[in-house]
C-alpha cells in the first residue's frame, strides 16, 4: 500500500514539474550592474533614417471632446450606485488642438524627427453622415506644421475612443460596422495621404478590448466580463485592420504609404515560477493577449480559444501568406506577473498581477522591468517586418524621476542592442512628450517628458531632467 502510495505521490510530483517545465517562459532578468548605463559615455547605435519621436493620442492630449466621443460620453455615465464610472475627466487635455506649434517645437529643440499622434474620429464625424471641414483643416495645418519642422507625422487612426453613434450600434463587436470604420479611413488617407506616409490602424487592440469586455473600465454597455465576446470584437477588428490596408493601398499614394498595426506587448509571466496555478494563467494571457495577435500575422490564424474562460474564436486569414502589414508597431511597458490566490473567491482579485519584491512598483500594477523591451522585441519579430516601437514610457511621479532617467536609459540600450543583435528596429517613440489624460486614472498618472501646470490659464510645459536624458541620447545616435 505505501509502496504505491510513493509511486502515485512521484508521478504526480513529476506530472507537476512537467507541466511547470512545458509552460515557464522563463523570465529575462540582466545584471544592470554590468552594463553601462551612463548616458555621458555608452553607446547607442541606430540605422540610418531612424526615426526617434513621442507618441500620444487625440482623447488624452487635444481637449474640446464632447458626449460626441465615446470617452466623452463614458465621463457621463453613473454606476449602479450612482458614482461616476471614471473618476477625472479629461477637459481641456494639453489644449494640444490649439498649443500643438508649442509642442512641436519642443520636440524639435529635443532632436526628434517623427511625431505619432492620432485623429479624432469623432471631431471628424461627429454624427454618421456629416463630415466636419474644420477638423480635416486643423488636421492639415498640424500636419503642415510639423513637415515644416522636419517631424514626420505618424498617424494612428484608431486609438481606444471613436464617436458615440458608433459606440451606439456596437462598435467593432459587430461585424457590420467595419465598413463605417473603412469609410473613416478612406476619407483622411485621401485628405493627408499626400503627405503622411505612416499609418497605424490600430492603437493596441488586446489592451482596448480587454478594458471593453473584460475588465469593463473602458466604454462599454455590458452587465458582466466575457471573453468570448472580447475575442468576437478582436476578430472583428482584425479584419478591419485588413480591409483598411487594401482599401488603402489601392487609393492615390497608396503605395508610398507604410501601413501597420500596433501591438501591445506586455509580457505575461508567473508571479511564483513553480506554483502550476500562477504558470497556466500566464500561459493563457500570453496566448490571448500576445500569441493569438502575433501567430495572425504569422501564420494567418488567430485562435482566441481558452476553455477555462469560455473563450472559443478562430478565424483564419483569407490570405495567410500575405499578412496585411509594412510594419509592426511595438508598445512596451512592463510584466504582469499572475499570482493566483487559492483562498480568494473574489474573481476580480483570484489572480490579479502583483509586482515582483525585487523590481521598483510603477504605480499601475506593474513593476519597472526595462529588459522586458529586449524580450518583446524578441517576441514580435516572429511576424518578420520592420520594428517601430511605438509607445514606451513610465508613468512614475517626479518624486521619481530618477527611476524615470533609468527607464530611457535602459529602453534606449535595449534597442541599440536589439538593433547590434540584428533585430530589424526602426523608430522609438516615447510615451509621451507632456504629462496627459490617462484614461481610468485621469491626471494621476504622469508619463511626460514634461509636467504640464494645470492651473496656469497657459498649460505651461516645463521639462523634467529625463527630456534632457532622452535629447542627448538622441543626439549621440546621429
Ligand atoms: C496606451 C496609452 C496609455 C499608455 C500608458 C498604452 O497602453 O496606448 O494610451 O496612455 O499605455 O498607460
Amino acid at each position: 500500500m505505501l509502496k504505491k502510495i510513493t509511486l502515485v505521490a512521484v508521478i504526480l510530483a513529476f506530472a507537476y514539474a512537467g507541466a511547470i517545465f512545458a509552460l515557464d517562459r522563463k523570465v529575462d532578468k540582466w545584471d544592470w550592474s554590468k552594463i553601462n548605463t551612463n548616458p555621458d559615455t555608452m553607446e547607442i547605435k541606430v540605422p540610418k533614417g531612424f526615426l526617434w519621436g513621442v507618441a500620444s493620442a487625440s482623447f488624452q492630449v487635444e481637449g474640446g471632446h464632447d458626449v460626441s466621443d465615446s470617452w466623452g460620453w463614458w465621463e457621463t455615465q453613473k454606476n449602479s450606485n450612482g458614482k461616476p464610472r471614471v473618476e477625472g475627466k479629461a477637459g481641456v487635455g494639453n489644449d494640444e488642438w490649439n498649443l500643438y506649434p508649442t509642442d512641436i517645437a519642443e520636440m524639435k529643440r529635443l532632436g526628434l524627427n517623427s511625431y505619432r499622434f492620432s485623429l479624432s474620429w469623432s471631431k471628424i464625424m461627429p454624427t454618421a453622415d456629416k463630415v466636419n471641414e474644420e477638423a480635416l483643416a486643423h488636421y492639415d495645418k498640424m500636419i503642415n506644421a510639423l513637415l515644416e519642422a522636419g517631424i514626420e507625422p505618424m498617424l494612428t487612426l484608431h486609438h481606444f475612443s471613436h464617436p458615440t453613434w458608433f459606440e451606439e450600434k456596437g462598435a467593432f463587436d459587430k461585424e457590420e460596422n467595419i465598413d463605417d470604420f473603412v469609410k473613416f479611413s478612406k476619407l483622411v488617407f485621401e485628405r493627408y495621404g499626400d503627405r503622411v506616409k505612416l499609418w497605424g490602424t490600430f492603437n493596441e487592440p488586446a489592451v482596448y478590448g480587454y478594458g471593453r469586455h473584460i475588465d469593463l473600465a473602458f466604454p462599454h454597455n455590458f452587465q458582466q466580463a466575457d471573453f468570448n465576446r472580447l475575442g468576437i470584437m478582436l476578430k472583428n477588428v482584425l479584419i478591419a485592420h485588413d480591409k483598411v490596408y487594401s482599401e488603402l493601398k489601392a487609393m492615390p499614394n497608396g503605395d508610398k504609404a507604410k501601413i501597420g498595426i500596433v501591438k501591445s506587448m506586455m509580457q505575461m509571466d508567473a508571479y511564483n515560477r513553480y506554483d502550476l496555478g500562477d504558470q497556466i494563467i500566464a500561459h493563457y494571457a500570453q496566448k490571448l493577449f500576445a500569441d493569438a495577435f502575433v501567430d495572425y500575422f504569422t501564420t494567418g490564424k488567430f485562435d482566441f480559444t481558452a476553455p477555462p474562460v469560455g473563450a472559443d474564436v478562430v478565424y483564419n486569414s483569407p490570405t495567410p501568406n500575405k499578412p496585411h502589414l509594412d510594419f509592426i508597431g511595438l508598445n512596451y511597458y512592463s510584466h504582469n506577473s499572475f499570482d493566483v490566490q487559492y483562498t480568494n473567491f473574489d474573481l476580480d482579485k483570484w489572480a490579479s498581477p502583483l509586482v515582483y519584491p525585487n523590481e521598483i512598483d510603477t504605480g499601475l500594477n506593474y513593476g519597472f522591468y526595462p529588459e522586458g523591451l529586449y524580450r518583446a522585441i524578441r517576441e514580435i519579430s516572429r511576424v518578420g517586418k520592420p520594428i517601430y516601437i511605438t509607445e514606451n514610457g513610465i508613468g512614475v511621479p517626479v518624486s521619481q524621476e530618477e527611476i524615470r532617467q533609468q527607464h530611457v536609459i535602459t529602453s534606449l540600450y535595449d534597442v541599440s542592442k536589439a538593433i547590434k543583435d540584428g533585430y530589424d528596429v526602426r523608430a522609438f517613440y516615447y510615451w509621451s512628450l507632456n504629462d496627459n489624460f490617462e484614461w481610468e486614472y485621469g491626471y494621476s498618472k504622469t508619463f511626460g517628458l514634461y509636467s504640464v501646470d494645470r492651473n496656469s490659464p497657459t498649460l505651461e510645459r516645463t521639462p523634467k531632467p529625463t527630456a534632457e536624458i532622452y535629447r542627448k541620447l538622441v543626439a549621440k545616435s546621429q
